[in-house]
């Protein structure tokens, strides 16, 4: 047996103003019937004016403690693609008002992806014995950074935050993440990117232009890559692990299209029921997006303790990322 990190608590968080199909059709050149059957969105949620990510994060790191019976943890990494500032990053800020001293605390920048990149941080920590115990989480205000003009991703996305504690322990207890499979491709960075506001653009010493600074995506091509990478990083990271794909009892997808998911678990020759769908209630939640499935599968009863999970997610970047775990017993939070 060797030192692994082991799930032992998570907790998720949405905020309460709902966005249904309905109220975008009222602004957008659009319609629920094409949001739903293109995409399976029902609706989304999102921040008030002036909410920020780091609100979504701590909401959702309280209830992870919760759930893990922990008042502290020695390691916060916060996954998200919209922090409350370019600079600071957003961890620090949620630490503190976690009441977690000064523990070290950073983001983690791999957008849609971010969540697995995180936990991948997490237990490498753990294993290096930098840490015992990990708050990882995966919040954004996305809807912070979409043009409000453009049908093609205003529809899409949603505000949320999802968290899990991880704690060193022995590498067979259920909860123990077992492997990993990480990848980019940033050839095909502009794909999904918001063109102004950073470095490149800075550095002629003009402020970014307002339409520079909205989030932009070729989705069509976008769809085609999340499929081949999604497939292939599953299937990566559960012969990393040894299990059969045929034995996996639940796989959990970046929850950006309904019709990703079903594609990917055809590819992989999963049935499709065991694919968690999440988006229809919360949209495309980027780093957020796996840890709000994780806690919803698990309060709808569809992980018990003892499955076979596969997570997989996919963003820009491109960067892709799977993990396999066995669901533990855990108190939702
Ligand atoms: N309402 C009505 N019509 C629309 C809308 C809309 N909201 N959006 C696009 N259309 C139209 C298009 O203009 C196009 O019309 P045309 O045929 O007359 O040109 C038609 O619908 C089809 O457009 P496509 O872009 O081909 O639509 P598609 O079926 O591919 O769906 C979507 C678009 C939903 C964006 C899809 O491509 C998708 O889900 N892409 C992947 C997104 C993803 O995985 N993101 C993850 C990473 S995101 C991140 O990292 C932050």
């Amino acid at each position: 047996m060797s030192r692994a990190a082991v799930l032992a608590g998570l907790g998720a968080v949405v905020p309460p103003r709902e966005i249904t199909n309905q109220m975008l059709s009222e602004r957008l050149d659009t319609t629920d019937a094409w949001i739903r059957t293109r995409t399976g969105i029902l609706k989304r949620h999102a921040v008030e004016p002036g909410g920020a990510t780091s609100d979504l994060a701590v909401a959702a790191g309280e209830k992870a403690l919760k759930s893990a019976g922990l008042a502290t943890v020695d390691l916060v990494v916060l996954a998200t693609a919209t922090p409350d500032h370019p600079l600071p990053g957003t961890a620090p800020a949620v630490a503190a008002r976690l009441g977690l001293g000064h523990i070290p605390a950073f983001d983690v920048a791999a957008v849609c992806a971010g969540f697995v990149y995180a936990l991948s941080v997490g237990a490498g920590a753990i294993a290096a014995r930098t840490a015992e115990t990990v708050l990882v989480i995966g919040a954004e205000a996305f809807t912070s950074i979409l043009n409000p003009q453009d049908r093609g991703t205003a529809i899409l996305f949603g505000d949320g935050a999802g968290a899990v504690v991880l704690r060193a322990d022995e590498d067979d207890e259920p909860g123990a993440l077992a492997g990993f499979d990480l990848g980019s491709d940033g050839s095909l960075a502009e794909l999904i990117s918001i063109p102004g506001g950073g470095s490149r653009q800075r550095s002629g010493g003009l402020p970014p232009d307002q339409d520079d600074s909205w989030f932009t995506m070729q989705g069509r091509e976008v769809f085609t890559q999340a499929v081949t990478h999604m497939s292939r990083s599953t299937k990566a990271v559960l012969e990393k692990v040894g299990w059969p794909v045929a034995t996996v009892d639940r796989i959990v997808g970046h929850q950006a299209n309904v019709r990703i998911l079903h594609s990917v678990s055809e590819l992989l020759g999963i049935d499709k029921e065991r694919a968690v769908v999440h988006l229809d209630q919360v949209g495309n939640t980027s780093a957020a997006s796996i840890p709000l499935a994780l806690a919803a599968a698990a309060e709808r009863g569809e992980l018990l303790a003892g499955h076979r999970v596969a997570l997989t997610a996919f963003g820009g970047g491109l960067a892709w990322g799977s993990a396999a775990l066995v669901w533990p017993e855990l108190a939702t939070g």
